[in-house]
């Protein structure tokens, strides 16, 4: 068992005691694992930023910055946070405990430790970081067939990942949760998935969709909810993906989803998504300018089709100019044959 996890495995030993880490190495490296010694918290972040460890031996009584505060600054660092933790305290008291807990530390274990148990409960965090790597790496997969979907028109280039930061930043400026900015950053590429099973005849079409055509392409958001729904990790990004066509009047679809029933995260991409199709240029007409736009968003939301409070919250958003800087200068021609009422 320990040959499929250890070999390779970069261990990062966080204590000022020397002797200590040595013991840790003695215990840790006949298992193939590879420890890297840190006296200090200083240390651990620099070889936390030169190389994300497997997990970390974290001490946390040591001298300047303790234990726990590395933990919090790792816990709260998008790239650091999924690196187990394990405490090492000499401490055994609820308190400890508890101030390790609010750290984010992902285990515990008080010295002084038995050989037995150090290797149990690195094993078992090992194995956990694993089943977490592979789930990153199946949403991964999952975006980047969001990216071929774009990709089957050469005019849509970037529309993903605009989307998905555009989407972000108007999360934020709503004051939404982390978690629920990350559903809209996977959202930016999750949430026309389902196109993958519609024709590109249909897709790439220039001229108005048949009734026909307009069925199946109706399709693509309970499609593209079905191919995600294994992945626990996504249940935030599938009310996007299956609502990111609802109308705020109740006349969207596939739900008819009326005003506050259409979940918040749907309503922003979908804000994102028709500014993008606006101001974009298409064949056969230039890209409206973003007063155009926002002027068409506007009477959008007069006729019922749109969330007004999230349509104004968006334009304020954009000409405060920040977070969004440069963002519209890319390459014209992204979501290039695409028109608003497609988005409708
Ligand atoms: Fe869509």
């Amino acid at each position: 068992m320990e040959q499929d996890l250890s070999p390779r495995l970069k261990i990062l030993v966080v204590d000022d005691q020397e002797a200590n880490i040595r013991l840790v190495e003695a215990i840790l490296a006949p298992q193939g694992y590879e420890v890297i010694p840190a006296s200090d918290a200083e240390r651990a972040l620099e070889q936390v930023a030169a190389g994300p460890p497997d997990l970390i031996l974290l001490d946390v009584m040591m001298p300047g910055m303790d234990g726990y505060e590395v933990c919090a600054r790792l816990k709260q660092n998008e790239r650091t946070r999924l690196i187990p933790v394990i405490v090492l305290t000499s401490l055994s008291d609820l308190e400890d405990r508890i101030r390790g807990i609010e750290a984010g530390a992902d285990d515990f274990l008080s010295k002084p430790f038995h050989q037995a148990e150090l290797s149990a409960r690195v094993r078992s965090l090992l194995k956990l970081k694993q089943f977490t790597d592979e789930l990153e790496h199946a949403e991964d997969v999952l975006c980047t067939l969001g990216l071929s979907v774009e990709a089957k028109d050469p005019y849509t280039e970037g529309h993903c990942e605009r989307l998905a930061l555009y989407s972000v930043a108007m999360g934020r400026s709503l004051g939404l949760g982390p978690e629920q900015l990350k559903a809209l950053q996977r959202g930016g590429y999750l949430h026309d998935l389902g196109k993958i099973a519609i024709p590109e005849s249909i897709i790439n079409k220039k001229t108005a969709l048949s009734e026909e055509e307009w069925q199946i392409m109706r399709e693509h958001p309970v499609i593209g909810e079905r191919i995600c729904k294994p992945l626990k990790s996504l249940r935030l990004v599938l009310p996007i993906i299956r609502n990111h066509h609802e109308r705020w009047d109740g006349t969207g679809y596939p739900d008819a989803l009326k005003g506050e029933e259409i979940p918040l995260t749907a309503r922003i991409i979908q804000m994102v998504d028709i500014y993008d199709a606006l101001i974009t240029a298409r064949p056969y007409k230039p890209a409206l300018k973003r007063e155009q736009a926002f002027s068409i968003m506007r009477q959008e939301a007069e006729k019922g089709w749109r969330d007004p409070e999230v349509v104004e919250q968006f334009i304020t958003l954009m000409e405060s100019g920040a977070p969004l800087v440069g963002l519209e200068k890319g390459k014209p021609g992204w979501l290039a044959n695409r028109t608003s009422s497609r988005l409708t």
